[in-house]
């Protein structure tokens, strides 16, 4: 009698495909265990190292430099955008191209300054190839890193930055329109949505809308400042 694997093969199936799992991101679940323990147990002193060494990804053989983040530790407010481009990769410091300067710009309008309470990461710390969108997998294995960061911070609020940066961190496949507006959370932090820069560089009429959110941020972070709670702190309140 033809077994399963006679049929699959008579159609040209095999071999058979199997889906890894997203955590696992097809490690031996050891390995992936041990991997996410030491991240999250990172101090600052060792974190840009330890990014520098990674291969969880097949992004390590095509980067330049990682680009682990930039700013105030610990940071009243943090911004997260998707990934190093080439400007990222050569430089290994977050949104210098022209986002960057648009992204310096609306820290401005805010009062607010790279590195002055202000911390910037993105969700891939290597930079994908010809700027295309970050794969699901990157993301994950990538998601300790930025999750280690979050609690190595404790800022006031997130603000992500486009659709790569909030499905990320809500785990929500959405679209930006849907999700600004209102306050979400990562873990116990208040988290804004917004469009990410280089999207506000193609649309100019939507800045407007990121004015609105960046608004909506400035209030929710006045708003803890009065009322400070678990997991807050003030620039140089380590
Ligand atoms: N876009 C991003 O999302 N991050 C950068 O660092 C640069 C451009």
């Amino acid at each position: 009698m033809a077994t399963r694997d006679d049929v699959l093969k008579e159609l040209h199936l095999l071999p058979r495909w199997t889906l890894r799992s997203r955590s696992g991101l097809g490690m031996p679940e050891t390995t992936s265990a041990a991997r996410g323990a030491r991240i999250a147990a990172l101090e600052w002193p060792d974190f840009a190292a330890d990014v520098a060494a990674c291969t969880a990804c097949g992004l390590c053989r095509t980067r330049q430099r990682t680009v682990p983040g930039v700013g105030a530790t610990p940071a009243e407010w943090l911004f997260v955008g998707e990934a190093p481009g080439s400007e990222e990769d050569a430089q290994g410091e977050p949104f210098v191209g022209q986002a960057g300067r648009l992204l310096d710009s609306m820290l401005a309008a805010l009062g607010l300054a790279r590195g002055a309470g202000v911390y910037i990461a993105n969700v891939l710390k290597c930079r994908p190839p010809g700027n295309r969108t970050p794969e699901p997998l990157e993301a994950a294995a990538c998601l300790p890193y930025l999750d280690r960061q979050i609690g190595l911070l404790r800022p006031r609020l997130i603000v992500a930055l486009g659709k790569s940066a909030a499905t990320a961190l809500l785990d929500v496949d959405a679209t930006i329109a849907s999700l600004r507006g209102r306050i979400h959370r990562y873990r116990d932090v208040p988290l804004v949505v917004t469009y990410h820069p280089a999207y506000l560089l193609r649309n100019l009429p939507d800045k407007a809308k990121a004015w609105e959110d960046l608004l909506l941020a400035r209030r929710t972070v006045a708003k803890l400042r009065d009322a400070p709670g678990p997991g807050c702190s003030a620039p140089g309140s380590a």
